[in-house]
Parts: structure tokens; sequence; C-alpha cells
């Protein structure tokens, strides 16, 4: 049986980690795509001379103009701009918003078959921008940044209960941004939640208000300390797992950013939710129940998302 193809448009940090975690974990044949000239060539030339060391067959290619990607059965987009410490990811709005209708373009002619995946932000405006602009359809194009958020909060729980990040669940919805909805009461450790091991005295209200605090920071947390770019690592893994589920029709029950259709009582947006990843794309969007707060933090990250998207319509009216 021949390889899958895994096409990523950006080679930059998180690109360069996407194709190595994709090749070490026998995804497919990895194609990395930038206009930085030299940028996807050099990084695919480098990750081939590991796969002797490493001892997996990967086929890696850099290249510059879209064709390259042809038949793509996986597209990952990361192209655009970085936010830069003082910058929010609205911020890179106008630029990203760019990029997005070149890589729909791209998409849309030379894998219109393929499941997307994007990273870019301010991602739920992004995602949104790339299914307009590509047209492929909606369970089909999706963004990654619940698996992140949530693997953040799930780290930080680990941390506080001095427990294997294994058995730590969490759930986080909503826009990617301030608003996001961490939903404690339904994270568990080994199956209790949250609410319950306050109840234990395992932990107090406070200090799980200080790690939903931190978790909805920890984008910029890391932009701080980095000074220069944003995280990669666990951005680059979060999306090597929604892959994975597709290509491997594991349909898990992951968080990503799925255009609704009814679902939580709202139409045409992308936001997160949770939704299970098959072969099929966005097989299914679980609706849980969220009770007045939850439900109100919920309203406010979906007023945010539709701000974004408005803005978008300003600029690129043609994607309404
Ligand atoms: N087409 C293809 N690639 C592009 C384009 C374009 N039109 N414009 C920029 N790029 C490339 C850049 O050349 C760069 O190599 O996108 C790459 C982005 O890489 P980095 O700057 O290293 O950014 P990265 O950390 O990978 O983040 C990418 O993901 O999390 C989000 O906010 C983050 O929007 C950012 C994106």
């Amino acid at each position: 049986m021949a390889r899958n193809k895994i096409a990523l448009i950006g080679a930059g940090q998180i690109g360069g980690t996407l194709a190595l975690l994709a090749g070490m974990k026998a995804l497919g044949d990895i194609v990395l795509f930038d206009v930085a000239e030299g940028v996807p060539e050099g990084k695919a030339l480098d990750l081939a001379e590991l796969t002797p060391v490493e001892g997996f067959d990967a086929a890696y290619a850099g290249a510059s103009s879209y064709d390259a990607i042809a038949g793509a059965d996986v597209v990952i987009v990361t192209a655009g701009v970085a936010r830069k410490p003082g910058m929010s990811r609205d911020d890179l709005l106008a630029i990203n918003l760019k990029v997005m209708e070149q890589v729909g373009a791209g998409v849309r002619k030379y894998a219109p078959d393929a499941f997307v995946i994007c990273i870019t932000n301010p991602l739920d405006a992004m995602v949104w921008a790339l299914q307009r602009s590509s047209g492929l359809p909606p369970e089909k194009v999706v963004g990654m940044a619940g698996v992140l958020d949530s693997a953040r909060l799930r780290y930080f729980l680990a941390e506080e209960f001095g427990v294997s990040v294994e058995d730590v669940t969490a759930f986080v919805m909503g826009g990617h941004g301030d608003t996001m909805v961490p939903l404690v009461r339904y994270s568990t450790v080994g199956g209790i939640p949250v609410p319950d091991l306050i109840r234990m005295g395992w932990t107090s209200e406070e200090r799980i208000a200080a790690i939903v605090q931190r978790t909805r920071d920890g984008g910029a947390e890391i932009v701080n300390l980095l000074k220069s770019g944003s995280a990669f690592y666990a951005p680059a893994a979060s999306a090597i797992a929604m892959a994975e589920s597709y290509l491997r029709d594991k349909k898990r029950v992951l968080p990503v950013a799925a255009l609704l259709d009814g679902e939580y009582g709202l139409r045409d947006i992308y936001v997160g939710v949770p939704a299970v990843i098959g072969a099929r794309g966005v097989e299914r969007i679980v609706e849980v129940e969220l009770d007045r707060s939850e439900r109100a933090m919920f309203d406010r990250s979906v007023a945010a998302v539709e701000g974004l998207v408005e803005a978008c319509l300003k600029i690129a009216p043609g994607l309404g």
C-alpha cells in the first residue's frame, strides 16, 4: 500500500516540528511548502538525513510551488506570521487572512480530497477563511486549538496533583483566545472530576482558578519567554494527534474548531467543540450540557470569534 502524503503549508517552527513528528510516527511521506526561499528544501533535506539514524522510511521534500502538494491526504497549515511579544492573536488577522486565501486556492486546486488542519492564528477566523477560500467540505477542514489548550490544562493539573499526565483529562471549549472556556467539571484525574478532588481536599477552588487562568494565558506565557516567536512543540504534537486520528480512523474524541450547523444553537461559525475525528473527518460533534455560567463563558467566546469573522469580512467581503 502506498504511503499517505502529508503536506505542511508553512515550514517554520511548527512546520518543522510537524515534519519530524509525522515521520517518527510513520504517518506518511511529507512535503514541506513555504515561500521563504530554500527553507522548505533545507528542512526537508535535514529531516531526510535523520531517517537512517532513527530508522524510518519517509520521503521528505521541500517546495515553493503548490503543485508539490498534489493528492495530499492531510494538509496542515501554519503559513503566516507568528505572534511577537505584546501582539495579540487578533493583530495577526489582516496579514494571515491574505495568506489563508492563497493557501485555500492551492488546496482547492491540488488537494481537494485532503483533511485540512489549520493552526495559523487567530485560529477560529483563519480556519473559517481557509474553509471558505478552499471550498472543501466543512467536515474536512478543522482548526487545532482545543487539543493544545486542554494539553496545557492537563499538564498544569498533573503538576498540581503530582500525578501522571496520562491519567488527567481536561476539557476546553470555545475560541482559541483569551475567552477560551476551560470546563473544570469535565476535567478528571483517574476519572474523578476536579470538583470532587476539591471536595476531597486535594486542592482548592483558588488554586484551580489560578490554573484555569494560566491555561488561558498559556500561549502568551511562552511568547513572553521566547521573545521571538510563539510555542511550537506542543502545537505541532496536538495537530499530529488530529492527523493521526483521521489517517488511522481512530475516532478519537478531540476538542477541535469545527463548523457548527445547529449544534449549541449556532450555525456557520467555527468554534472549539469536542468532536469525533475519523476517516470521514469530523464525524460527529459532541453537544455537552453547559450550566449557566459555562454557557455565559461560551457565548462570550463565540461573540469574540464572530467579531474576528466580521473583521475578516470587512477586509475580504468575497469570503461571505
Ligand atoms: N505561504 C506559505 N508560507 C508562508 C506564507 C505564505 N503566503 N507566508 C508566510 N509563510 C511561512 C513563513 O515563511 C514561515 O516559514 O510561514 C512560516 C511560519 O513559520 P513561523 O514564523 O516559524 O511560525 P510558527 O511558530 O510555525 O507559527 C505559525 O501558527 O500558532 C500559529 O500564531 C502562530 O500563526 C502562527 C502559525
